[in-house]
């Protein structure tokens, strides 16, 4: 009988707040990347002719590291929840083009370029299906000619509760607005000047103490201004050109632990005298799509300021 009451109070305290595991987990989308090659040129770093070369090597590399970047996140308390990948396809690997995700909202994305358009409607799909599953609120679409690549153009910025939002090469300055409406927080935008980062989030990842680290040839001299005014010269930490051309600042960030495709010992040496730890998972068959880790990845569990309060 006690056993019984205790189960109706559980359960008439789950209707009023949902468990504290259900939105505190660190919940990250990927996609396996079977479907997965170099078929087309839309950045810099894609050559085709390159792939097809190498394409059994590089077909297996890619599947051994991409496993090894799951079990990597997992080790570090994430929860994986997957994308079926699709013929014809093959950049639905990076997922963190996906959508833009914060407090249960997801704002799926919308491409420049017809060859990655195709994933708009598997993307809206599966966020959908996730909605069902209660592990998003709603699910929200851009404006019809408003570009914005998901949380690849698009990173927040815990210490500062703001979207950093990358525009140029292929999300539109707008999307910045789009953001903001949508989220209710603030969205800075900030123009990318150098082709090899095309997507923000290549140059540009905010850590857990307030450190941002970032690609100085990546953003214009007033982006630049806007990240010094916003972040403070002594919290900015340029990644050396070497490391950069590695990907290495594609990072996915858990706690002190920092995830990445490959860096240099000397670069690995200064996150960990700021007291964090790089794990290296390779990666490099991504690197030849133009993405490493933070691209195969997209979180769904981040947290305004203000929806953390709410839940306290
Ligand atoms: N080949 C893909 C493209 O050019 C790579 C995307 C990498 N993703 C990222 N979030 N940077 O669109």
């Amino acid at each position: 009988e006690i056993d019984l009451g205790i189960r109706l109070l559980r359960e008439a305290l789950d209707e009023v707040a949902p468990r504290a595991t259900s939105t505190e987990t660190t919940r990250i989308v990927m996609c396996p990347p079977s479907r997965f090659e170099v078929a087309y040129c839309i950045n810099p770093w894609m050559a085709p002719e390159r792939w097809s070369a190498e394409r059994m090597a590089l077909t297996a590399t890619a599947s051994n590291d991409w496993a090894l970047l799951r079990s990597t996140l997992e080790d570090c308390g994430a929860v994986i929840d997957i994308v079926p990948p699709e013929v014809g396809l093959p950049d639905l690997v990076f997922t963190a083009n996906a959508a833009v995700v914060l407090d249960g909202v997801a704002l799926v994305a919308r491409f420049r370029h017809a060859e990655r358009q195709g994933e708009e409607l598997p993307y809206r799909r599966a966020f959908e299906k996730l909605r069902d599953q209660g592990k998003l609120r709603a699910v929200r679409l851009m404006p019809d000619d408003v570009v914005l690549e998901g949380a690849g153009d698009c990173v927040w910025d815990k210490t500062r509760n703001l979207f950093w939002v990358g525009y140029g090469p292929r999300s539109d300055r707008t999307a910045a607005d789009v953001v903001a409406r949508t989220f209710g927080v603030e969205a800075l935008p900030l123009e990318l000047v150098d082709p090899r980062f095309y997507h923000m989030d290549t140059a540009l990842l905010p850590l857990p103490r307030g450190e941002v680290v970032y690609v100085p040839s990546a953003f214009s001299d007033e982006g630049m201004a806007l990240l010094t005014s916003r972040i403070g010269a002594e919290n900015l930490i340029p990644v050396p050109d070497a490391d950069a051309a590695e990907l290495a600042a594609n990072a996915v960030v858990l706690g002190d632990n920092i995830v990445l495709g490959s860096c240099s010992d000397a670069w690995a040496a200064t996150l960990a005298a700021r007291g964090y730890r790089v794990r290296r998972t390779g990666l490099a068959p991504f690197r030849l799509s133009g993405g490493s880790a933070w691209c195969l990845t997209l979180r769904l569990d981040l947290k305004s300021k203000a929806s953390d309060r709410a839940r306290q």
